[in-house]
C-alpha cells in the first residue's frame, strides 16, 4: 500500500541506454511499479502535459525535447511517494543534485534532466491518468 507518484524516464536517458539503471535505482529506493510503458509523446501531448509551464521561456525547448523520442512512463507506489521520489531524483539542475540521486548520475543539463517526478499528490493523479487507463494499473 502507500501513496502514488508518476514518473517519466525522459528521451535523453532512454537514448543513453539508462532505462535499466534508473529502474534499478527506483526499485532499490523502495518504490513498487504499479504501471509502466515505453511510449512517445506527440508535440500536442507534450504541450498539454507541460501546460503549466506555457509562459516560461524554455517551454518550446521543453516540448521539443520531450517529444523527440521514446520515454518510459510509470506509476510508482510507496509511503510518502511524491516527496520521497523527488528526494531520490534530486534537484532539477544536475549541477545542484545531491550525491546518490538519479539526476546526479544520469542528467545532462537543467533541460535534459533524465527523469520527471510529480510535484504533488494532485498532479500525480492527473499525470497518471494522462498516460494510463485503470486496467493498466496494478
Ligand atoms: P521537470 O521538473 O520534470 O518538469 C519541468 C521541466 O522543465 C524540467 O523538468 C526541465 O526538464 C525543464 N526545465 C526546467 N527549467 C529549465 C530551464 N531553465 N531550461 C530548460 N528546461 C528547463
Amino acid at each position: 500500500a502507500g501513496t502514488r507518484t508518476f514518473t517519466m524516464i525522459k528521451p535523453d536517458a532512454v537514448e543513453a541506454g539508462s532505462i535499466g539503471g534508473i529502474l534499478n535505482m527506483i526499485t532499490e529506493g523502495g518504490f513498487r511499479i504499479v504501471a509502466m510503458k515505453l511510449t512517445q509523446l506527440t508535440v500536442a501531448d507534450a504541450k498539454k502535459f507541460y501546460e503549466v509551464h506555457a509562459e516560461r521561456p524554455f517551454y518550446g525547448e521543453l516540448v521539443e525535447f520531450m517529444s523527440r523520442g521514446p520515454i518510459v512512463a510509470a506509476i510508482l507506489e510507496k509511503e510518502n511517494a511524491v516527496e520521497d521520489f523527488r528526494t531520490l531524483i534530486g534537484a532539477t539542475n544536475p549541477a545542484d543534485a545531491a550525491e546518490g540521486t538519479i539526476r546526479k548520475k544520469y542528467a545532462k543539463s537543467i533541460g535534459e534532466n533524465a527523469v520527471h517526478g510529480s510535484d504533488s499528490d494532485e498532479n500525480a493523479e492527473i499525470e497518471a491518468a494522462f498516460h494510463f487507463a485503470g486496467r493498466e494499473q496494478f
